[in-house]
């Protein structure tokens, strides 16, 4: 793997190059960074000096064609839910590998479907990174086996909950004890929450679907940052998890533990033994 693609340039961006930067098994010849049309100046503005850190040359495009004609091996997308629309089905049916970070988009099961359909066209597939969750390994291979139930239980500091629905439910300012303001499936988490729907479509996708996980919000004033939680049980094997993100330093609502779940991705396709 030396020519690696970048769809976004925020904080995952930005993070993602620093942390890639220590590893001495990457030996990549070129970074190739797709911008949104009209935003590659504020992109190259960004990141160009952090990614010629991990690659000698790198490259800004604004269209899928000119970030195809890097020939990209691996792409990484850490940009938005419109990106994972708009453009990483191309890229699938061009054949190229595409992590996807922003995987809330799937919960629109059209979105889905195309993502299935376009790996299925270009003989390559779509990775769904772990994020800000871990056990999917688990939870996968429990699906295999046959899943009874997963449920998921997302417990955030009130102010995490600002500009969600969850603003109309309760006074998120005033809150003096946690608050539990949501119970549905994972659809409808995802759909009424779009901004917090990754782990929830994350943990859907691995095991039990959109419509059988089950997901709790809750609103909690002695949460130490956003606590995920989920049990599930199966044929296979039942297990708690609990993990605690620490928040990322530029952008609060990203845990950190995504960066490094991104980052293991592509290290282990440089890495002599993959674990
Ligand atoms: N899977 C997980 O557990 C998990 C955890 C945290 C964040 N995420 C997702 O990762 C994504 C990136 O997070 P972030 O913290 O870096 O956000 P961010 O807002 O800091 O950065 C996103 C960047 O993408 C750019 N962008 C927007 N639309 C684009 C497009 N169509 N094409 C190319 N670039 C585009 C933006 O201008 C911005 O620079 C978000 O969608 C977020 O939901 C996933």
């Amino acid at each position: 793997m030396r020519r690696l693609g970048i769809i976004g340039y925020g904080n995952i961006a930005a993070m993602l190059c620093d942390v890639l930067a220590t590893d001495p098994n990457l030996d990549l010849e070129l970074v190739s960074v797709l911008a949104r049309p009209g935003r590659i100046d504020h992109a190259t503005e960004a990141l160009r000096e952090k990614a010629l850190n991990i690659a000698p040359e790198v490259d800004f495009s604004e269209s899928v064609k000119a970030f195809l004609d890097d020939a990209p091996d691996l792409v990484v997308e850490c940009a938005t839910h419109h990106a994972v629309r708009d453009s990483v089905p191309a890229l699938l049916r061009a054949g190229v590998e595409t992590v996807i970070a922003s995987i809330g988009a799937l919960a629109d099961a059209e979105i889905e479907a195309e993502i299935a359909a376009s790996a299925r066209a270009g003989g390559t597939r779509a990775v769904l990174v772990p994020g800000a969750i871990g056990g999917i390994d688990a939870l996968a291979a429990a699906k295999i086996a046959g899943i009874e139930s997963v449920t998921y239980t997302s417990r955030k500091p009130p102010a995490a909950w600002r500009g969600t629905p969850a603003e109309d439910i309760l006074d998120l300012a005033s809150l003096a004890e946690e608050a539990e303001f949501f119970t549905g499936s994972a659809r409808e988490a995802a759909t009424a929450y779009p901004k917090n729907a990754n782990v929830a479509a994350t943990l859907a996708l691995a095991g039990a679907g959109f419509d059988a996980t089950r997901v709790r919000l809750i609103a909690d004033p002695a949460a130490p940052g956003n606590i995920h939680e989920y049990e599930v049980r199966s044929n296979a094997v039942n297990f708690t998890m609990r993990l605690e993100g620490k928040a990322s330093p530029d952008n609060p609502k990203t845990s950190v533990s995504t960066v490094y779940s991104i980052a293991r991705e592509i290290l282990n396709r440089a890495a002599p033994i993959a674990v």
